[in-house]
């Protein structure tokens, strides 16, 4: 079956995959194995690990991860993927690939805060200068690019601050230098951002979030388009993976699966549910600023116009500066429906505080921020909750 005449949604159900002769099927088969059986030492001998016509060892791959992987390809526009145990693995995957002693990487000062930590751990451990960059910095960052910078980051958008970065500016610059951008493509769930398209090497996505749509699996992924060719990026980030020992389990592999035919019409549910909230706190007393990257408020609004068809249901507001944390803590405790909870992208709907001037350089030091992801509930009971608590602020 080709999948190139028809939408990303139906893409979504109709997968290449096969099911055993005479067993026809959707779901596709779960296999669990560490060892994985050669019919004679010959086999054996020639195996190649990084065939993926052929098995090896149960953690360079199953049927069923290689499907997943796949389809994980196919969905954001990619040539491979590789699977890591978490979004965080598979983002130390790209770095451990991609960096050694004596090189330079430049990150987003919004960029998801363990990804810094990640950062400023290369810098005091291994050698390697991690340096913050303005995350709307755009062709400017041309300027910062030295002879040992070996990776951009970037993160559309940072998800706690919401900045939209012009990524084909960003990308054209470090491709004029031979440097590698990767993205944290988590937010738009590879179906709202036409990454490879825009000029991206790398995109990561934490699967842990819209992908599983459970809040029951952590797993990440990283996709490639590329030619595979030996010293490629795919070769290299395959090396890292096998180097680091990455696998993942056989089921929540196939919870990933289960939740790929839905997650169009989950992510547009989530979309306009975090928009109808977004709209109506953006018209309340107590808030200064949405930061939503729909909304004209939001640093890279323009650019989410010119290169986004959707949104995440993630977004964050500023407090008016008038109210305290003990406030804004007090907000939240008397939230009903929305939990106190890192992580997003499953049914239920969360609610955090950020100390985003501590996280931030050159945030203004007013205002408390709180990040919202809106779930699968009906916006307007959601509404009503947010109302009930603000009022007892
Ligand atoms: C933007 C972003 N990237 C990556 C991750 C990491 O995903 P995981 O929790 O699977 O490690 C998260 C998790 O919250 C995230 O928000």
């Amino acid at each position: 079956m080709t999948t190139k005449k028809i939408s990303p949604q139906t893409a979504l159900i109709h997968s290449e995959y096969e099911p055993p002769a005479g067993f026809g099927a959707f779901p596709p088969a779960i296999h669990h194995a560490s060892t994985v059986l050669f019919p004679n030492v010959a086999a054996l001998r020639s195996g190649d690990w990084k065939d993926k016509s052929a098995y090896t060892y149960g953690l360079h791959g199953t049927p069923t991860t290689f499907t997943l992987e796949a389809r994980l390809a196919q969905i954001e526009g990619g040539t491979d993927c590789l699977l890591a145990p978490s979004g965080l693995a598979a983002i130390a995957m790209v770095d451990f690939a991609l960096l050694k002693t004596g090189d330079d990487v430049l990150l987003p000062d919004n960029i998801y805060n363990p990804n810094r930590v990640l950062g400023n751990w290369l810098q005091e451990s291994m050698g390697i200068t991690a340096r913050y960059y303005d995350p709307l910095v755009g062709a400017g960052i041309a300027a910062l690019i030295q002879p040992n910078t070996r990776l951009i980051w970037t993160e559309a958008p940072g998800s706690v601050s919401m900045e939209v970065p012009d990524l084909p500016a960003i990308c054209a610059a470090a491709k004029a230098k031979g440097v590698a951008v990767a993205l944290d493509n988590t937010w738009s769930a590879g179906i709202a951002l036409r990454a490879f398209e825009l000029g991206v090497d790398i995109v990561v996505q934490a699967l842990t979030k819209y992908q599983s749509g459970g809040a029951d699996v952590l797993m990440g992924a990283v996709i490639t388009r590329d030619d595979g060719q030996p010293g490629g990026l795919h070769d290299r980030l395959s090396l890292s993976h096998m180097r680091l020992g990455y696998g993942v389990g056989a089921d929540d592999a196939y919870l990933v699966m289960r939740g790929l035919p839905t997650m169009k019409l989950r992510f547009d549910a989530h979309d306009a549910g975090a928009r109808t909230v977004a709209a109506w706190l953006s018209a309340r007393p107590e808030i200064a600023k949405v930061l939503h990257p729909a909304f004209e408020d939001c640093p890279g609004h323009e650019t989410w116009k010119r290169d986004f068809t959707g949104a995440g249901g993630l977004f964050s507001v500023l407090f008016d500066a008038r109210y305290t944390e003990e406030q804004t803590d007090r907000f939240i405790d008397s939230l009903k429906l929305f939990k106190i909870g890192y992580s997003w992208g499953g049914p239920n709907s969360l609610c955090v505080p950020y100390r985003i001037q501590a996280m931030r350089r050159g945030w203004p030091d007013a205002g408390i921020l709180v990040r919202f992801n809106i779930g699968l509930e009906d916006p307007a009971d959601l509404i009503a909750d947010i109302e009930a608590a603000l009022a007892l602020m």
